[in-house]
């Protein structure tokens, strides 16, 4: 896609055509900077007709030992750039709870509202420049739980921009899905814009398949979708042949 906005366009076309096609779907939200032209491209769809209400949803992580209700905890991210943009209902989207006493039983508790709600319909992901995806770091198991991660110096760094650009403010724990949780979502969609990600990128998608880049896991994956702006997908060997694949895209296959 030519840049951040178009990509954030053609995500959003297929997550409306998932809810289209299942008004209850169970979506995976991702936080960041990275998702934030689909949510607003979907709230476009919202105001020309496409009913969220009945979906919910999980976010993909949380900072550990954020005071409740603090502006940067992905609980209130998600509160503004999700729920009220898209007009779920309140409270139909779960965060991890980093301020539980006994983390490790709010990680296990997250695992099973996620089975209970029957899974992950579509799971959106962004990807750090280190490769991560949630916040499993690089070296992160592929067959990993919800569980807490240390936030890497990098990934504190990058997010600083969210904490008066003091990367010790940043939390340095966080619950996160884990790989092994993220790849049991029925279909993966990957969203990832800018030069600073070109590298993990190229990883990703024609690196082999290991822990130190954890979003390699996507090619374990039967249905996971990657939109890219062109800075993004610079480094890419077989651009042009996905460039390809989209135009020639099939009608059948929907968005
Ligand atoms: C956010 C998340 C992270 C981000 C990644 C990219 O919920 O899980 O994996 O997607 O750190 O962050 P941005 O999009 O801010 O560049």
């Amino acid at each position: 896609m030519p840049d951040a906005a178009a990509a954030g366009r053609r995500a959003a076309e297929i997550i409306a055509a998932v809810v289209t096609a299942k008004p209850e779907a169970v979506l995976g939200f991702a936080t960041g900077s990275s998702p934030v032209a689909t949510y607003e491209a979907l709230a476009d769809h919202c105001a020309d007709g496409l009913n969220m209400s009945r979906v919910t949803g999980f976010a993909l992580d949380e900072y550990v030992g954020l005071p409740a209700g603090h502006p940067q905890s992905y609980a209130s991210v998600i509160g503004r750039d999700v729920v009220a943009r898209l007009g779920l209902r309140r409270g139909s989207v779960r965060v991890p709870d980093g301020s539980a006493e006994d983390l490790q039983a709010a990680c296990a508790a997250y695992e099973e509202e996620i089975g209970a709600a029957g899974g992950i319909d579509l799971q959106v992901l962004g990807i750090g420049g280190n490769g991560h995806i949630g916040f499993n770091e690089p070296s992160s198991s592929l067959a990993s739980r919800t569980r807490v991660k240390t936030l890497s110096p990098g990934t504190a760094a990058d997010n600083s921009r969210f904490f008066d650009g003091d990367p010790s403010q940043v939390p340095r724990h966080c619950i996160t899905q884990g790989i092994g949780t993220i790849l049991e979502a029925k279909r993966l969609l990957l969203i990832a814009s800018g030069s600073a990600k070109a590298a993990a990128v190229a990883q990703m998608v024609e690196g082999p398949i290991g822990a130190f880049c954890p979003a390699t896991a996507l090619q374990l994956h039967a249905n996971s979708t990657v939109v890219l702006d062109e800075a993004a997908a610079a480094n890419l060997l077989e651009r042009a042949y996905y460039a390809y694949v989209e135009i020639n895209r099939p009608a059948w296959q929907g968005p």
